[in-house]
C-alpha cells in the first residue's frame, strides 16, 4: 500500500534518536527551530507523535535543587522558559512564586492551560529570542531546562543573554 504521509509526518514519526539529531540540526537555525517545535506539538495534539521530553512531571533535578535549599517563593516572581506542558511551572508556583511561563509553541501553551485549569501560572506564547521589554530584570528566579542546550552559535548566546536579562542585575547566574 502506498505511504501517503508527508515528509514532515514521516520525520515526526521517526525514532527518537533520529528526532534528536534532526532537532539538533534545526536548532542551529533560529527560524527553523521555532517552526519545528510548533509542528511537533501540533502532531502530538492530533495523536500522530509523542513529545519526547514531556515526562508530565516536574524535572527531578529542579525538585531536588529547590528542596535542598528549602526554596520558598513568598510572593516573589519566577519566569519559566520553554515551559512545554507546564509541569515545572506548576512546581515553581507550588513553592509560592508568582509564575509567568512561556513557550514558542502556542499548542504547548494550550496544552499546559488545559492540563492545569485554574492554575495561578500565567501561561503565554513567547519567544526567548525576542522577549518583551517588560521582562527585563523583572524576575527573581528564571528557570530554563533543556531549551538553550540544543542551540548553537549566536542563537545560544542570544538565548543565554535573554535569560540573564530577565533577572535582576545582581542575581547570581
Ligand atoms: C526540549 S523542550 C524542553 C521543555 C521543558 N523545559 C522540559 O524540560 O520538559 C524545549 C521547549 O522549549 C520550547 N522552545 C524552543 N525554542 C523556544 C524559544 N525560542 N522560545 C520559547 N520557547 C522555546 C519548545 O517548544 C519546547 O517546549
Amino acid at each position: 500500500m502506498k505511504d501517503t504521509r508527508t515528509s514532515t509526518q514521516l520525520w515526526i514519526m521517526n525514532d527518537q534518536d533520529a528526532l534528536r539529531a534532526r532537532a539538533g540540526k534545526l536548532a542551529a537555525e533560529p527560524a527553523a527551530a521555532t517552526s519545528w517545535f510548533e509542528l511537533l506539538y501540533q502532531a502530538a495534539a492530533r495523536g500522530e507523535a509523542t513529545i519526547p521530553w514531556a515526562s508530565l512531571a516536574p524535572n527531578p533535578h529542579l525538585v531536588q535543587w529547590a528542596r535542598a535549599r528549602s526554596l520558598r517563593g513568598t510572593g516573589r516572581t519566577a519566569l519559566v522558559v520553554g515551559c512545554g506542558f507546564g509541569d515545572d511551572a506548576e512546581f515553581v508556583a507550588s513553592l509560592g512564586f508568582n509564575v509567568v511561563a512561556f513557550d514558542i509553541s502556542p499548542t504547548a501553551i494550550d496544552g499546559a492551560r488545559s492540563r492545569f485549569p485554574g492554575s495561578s501560572v500565567d501561561y503565554a506564547p513567547g519567544d526567548l529570542l525576542n522577549p518583551p521589554a517588560s521582562w527585563r530584570g523583572a524576575f527573581d528566579l528564571v528557570v530554563e531546562i533543556y531549551t538553550i542546550q540544543p542551540l548553537h552559535g549566536t542563537a545560544r548566546t542570544a538565548a543565554l543573554s535573554c535569560c540573564h536579562a530577565s533577572s535582576p542585575p545582581a542575581a547570581p547566574c
